[in-house]
């Protein structure tokens, strides 16, 4: 029997899900009954009292009191003492299974102890940076190479960020073309240029605060899944200076919130050929999640550059970097030195021996423990439970995954778009507020997710594990007002 190799146990029909998700869109929302709002409200009120002093006092000096994007501001964010395989604790001792995976990158569970010793060793020894070279820079970027051979080099940086900015400089300066086209909605991290379009398609720059004009001039979006229009702007764009690179991220726009068809990657990568423009694939999320080859080796598509992050430093601190075809990747030559020939990056910490070791180690454990596949199990039955629980209560949400990314649709807010501005302007608000509502109603319920509408599994989703998850969550579904 050959062994399963990738988290997509089946390829979802994006036909059948785009239907539901279309007619979810249709209807007006079902958040829940307001009764039971509030006693989840009250929740946070009376059993998270030290996250709540904590997110006071830290509202004096931290912008809206928290730092990181994914935590959760409604009513206010729960802070995390204690992490460990499926599980976190809050510093009131609750207990919370948990779906966000700090984001992405605990494939393993949290805390994974083979390689927390090998973090350890290496502290004892070396300390956490040198900002000279170590072995295991070498050692990650050739297990990189082995597992997704596009990588012929790599270069390692502090975070997906950091990588997507490298890739595009490495795209303008290997092809000496100006246009970046990415699809509307995607994320690819905060960097000037790609603040763009960001998580509604055709909004362009409405998250742009701060950003000159001039800084996303060259940025160019098309719709999720239209190859037309990518087609047409890549015709234009001969006119315009060209296209360096049409980068997406190969599941769909936030991490296959919307789907793409099967075949999307490849008819992409027809296309760059043609016009002769690099293809970034940004493999921050997929990147070991979809299995160890990555989105790229589950479709078979050689992209010219990919952007990694999160599982390459097995959840320990600065994870990214961005690899490729060796003569575009060879413009980032680092050390003392320079002639002006090279495109400049760098990173005081990038590449530091910590991330090192942990990315190498959690890699081939990865590896050794079919990790991604058994995250994939775990989405795979969390999606089916779900599924059921939509089922019957006779709920018009929406739940899919790929492998060990699990969306669960409940307010549709994330398929809102640009196509229909007025049912955006007037529904954005409350769906989006629904979302939030859901979030909460999880977070107290003992259920962590990523922003009320995604999950990560890990390999630390035991069957009992996701059992327990899908008793909490048709307590919250069940809760939907009724029409
Ligand atoms: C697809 C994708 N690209 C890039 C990034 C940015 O990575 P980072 O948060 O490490 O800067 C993210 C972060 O979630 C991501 O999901």
């Amino acid at each position: 029997m050959t062994v399963q190799q990738y988290a997509i146990s089946e390829y979802p029909d994006t036909v059948d899900i785009y239907a539901r998700l279309k007619n979810l869109l249709n209807q007006p929302i079902r958040p829940i009954q307001r009764e039971r709002m509030q006693e989840y409200l009250t929740y946070f009120d009376t059993r998270c009292n030290r996250s709540k002093a904590l997110n006071d006092e830290a509202q004096k000096i931290i912008p809206g009191g928290v730092q990181h994007n994914l935590a959760f501001n409604y009513p206010f964010p729960i802070a995390i003492e204690k992490a460990d395989g499926a599980y976190l604790w809050d510093p009131d001792g609750n207990c919370y299974i948990d779906f966000l995976q700090a984001g992405g990158p605990t494939m393993l569970g949290s805390n994974y102890k083979p390689v927390r010793d090998k973090v350890i060793e290496m502290l004892q020894t070396c300390a956490p940076v040198t900002g000279l070279f170590h072995e295991y820079e070498l050692k990650l970027a050739q297990l990189i190479n082995r597992f997704m051979p596009s990588v012929e080099m790599f270069r390692m940086l502090g975070s997906g960020t950091e990588s997507v900015m490298a890739a595009i400089r490495g795209a303008r300066a290997f092809t000496r073309k100006k246009k970046i086209i990415k699809v509307g909605g995607a994320y690819h991290g905060w960097s000037d240029s790609m603040v763009f379009s960001l998580h509604v398609p055709g909004t362009g720059r409405m998250e742009a605060k701060g950003i000159p004009r001039g800084a996303t001039a060259n940025t160019q979006e098309f719709f999720p899944n239209a190859l037309g229009a990518l087609r047409a702007k890549l015709i234009l764009n001969r006119l315009l200076g060209g296209t360096a690179a049409v980068i997406v991220e190969p599941v769909g726009p936030e991490s296959g919130t919307r789907p793409v068809p099967f075949d999307f990657n490849r008819k992409v990568r027809e296309l760059c050929d043609e016009f002769g423009t690099l293809l970034i694939f940004d493999e921050v999320v997929t990147g070991f999640r979809l299995g160890m080859g990555g989105a790229q080796g589950y479709f078979g598509i050689k992209p010219d550059l990919t952007v990694l992050g999160k599982c390459i430093s097995g959840g320990y601190p600065m994870a990214g970097g961005v690899g490729g075809r060796a003569e575009v990747i060879s413009c980032f030559a680092a050390g003392i030195g320079g002639s002006g020939e090279r495109a400049y990056i760098g990173g005081t910490l990038s590449a530091n021996p910590l991330s090192c070791v942990a990315g190498y180690y959690a890699l081939l454990e990865m590896e050794r423990t079919n990790a991604p596949v058994l995250a994939g199990k775990a989405g795979d039955r969390l999606t089916r439970g779900l599924q059921a629980i939509i089922e019957k209560h006779g709920l018009p949400f929406v739940a899919f995954n790929q492998g060990s990314i699990v969306h669960l649709e409940t307010s549709g807010v994330m398929l809102l778009d640009l196509h229909n501005p007025l049912k955006l302007a007037r529904e954005l608000k409350p769906r989006r507020h629904m979302m939030e509502e859901m979030g909460a109603a999880y977070m107290a319920s003992g259920l962590v997710t990523v922003a009320g509408s995604r999950m990560y599994t890990s390999m630390a989703d035991t069957d009992a594990v996701i059992d327990e998850a899908l008793n909490k969550f048709e307590g919250v579904l069940a809760s939907a007002d009724g029409h």
